[in-house]
């Protein structure tokens, strides 16, 4: 219990690193939170017109979801399902809330997507490239988060013979869920056409 009560603390405080923010604020753009949907994703550092800045932020919100699971790996030398399974929602959980910023964070499409390559390779880059494809074709990110995060869990269920007690479909489900969560408003917006394209302004939401 203290090393899964350490991997959950460790997971989380990983997650909760605002990326976004810090890269923005380093890179001389300001808080972030002030511009375009106020979110501290990669997304919204590309509505400062920074290519780079975006791409470092995805990277690295990318990397500490990676990160998180290969510590699990490296502690629970027993119960590493266990363990990897706690650390890929809590970093998640983590970005999403993190307790530095009032719990105010991002919608977890980097992390989760850094979570699912260590978690599960194969299946994590297949929906990296649904990511890719649905982000290019859409030229809308939400679509290509939300596209990534249905096609995982199916992936893992479909690399597993359908078996729905394979243990990391629910950490994938869970996830998938929260990432969900976290577009109500990307969501609502899709629904009656006003989500913006990929750089272009947003509301604040
Ligand atoms: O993952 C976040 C992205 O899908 C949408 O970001 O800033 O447009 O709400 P944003």
């Amino acid at each position: 219990w203290t090393l899964m009560a350490g991997i959950i603390l460790l997971s989380y405080l990983i997650g909760s690193i605002p990326f976004g923010m810090l890269v923005s604020y380093i890179g001389g753009m300001g808080d972030i939170r002030q511009i375009g949907s106020g979110n501290i994703g990669a997304t919204n550092v590309l509505r400062t017109g920074k290519k780079k800045l975006a791409v470092l932020t995805l990277l690295l919100d990318m990397g500490k979801g990676s990160f998180a699971i290969w510590c699990a790996y490296i502690f629970a030398i027993n119960y590493t399902v266990q363990a990897e399974s706690l650390a890929a929602i809590l970093v998640v959980v983590g970005h999403c809330f993190p307790v530095w910023i009032n719990f105010k964070g991002g919608k977890g499409v980097a992390t989760g997507l850094g979570v699912s390559l260590a978690l599960t390779p194969i299946a994590g880059l297949l929906s990296c490239i649904v990511w890719l494809l649905a982000a290019r074709l859409s030229r809308i990110s939400s679509i290509g988060g939300l596209s990534a995060f249905v096609a995982w869990p199916l992936f893992i269920m479909i690399f597993n013979h359908l078996d729905l007690k394979t243990p990391l479909l629910f950490p994938a489900l869970l996830i998938s869920l929260l990432i969900f969560f976290r577009h109500r408003t990307n969501i609502y917006r899709l629904s009656n056409g006003t989500e913006p394209r990929i750089g272009e302004k947003n509301q604040k939401n």
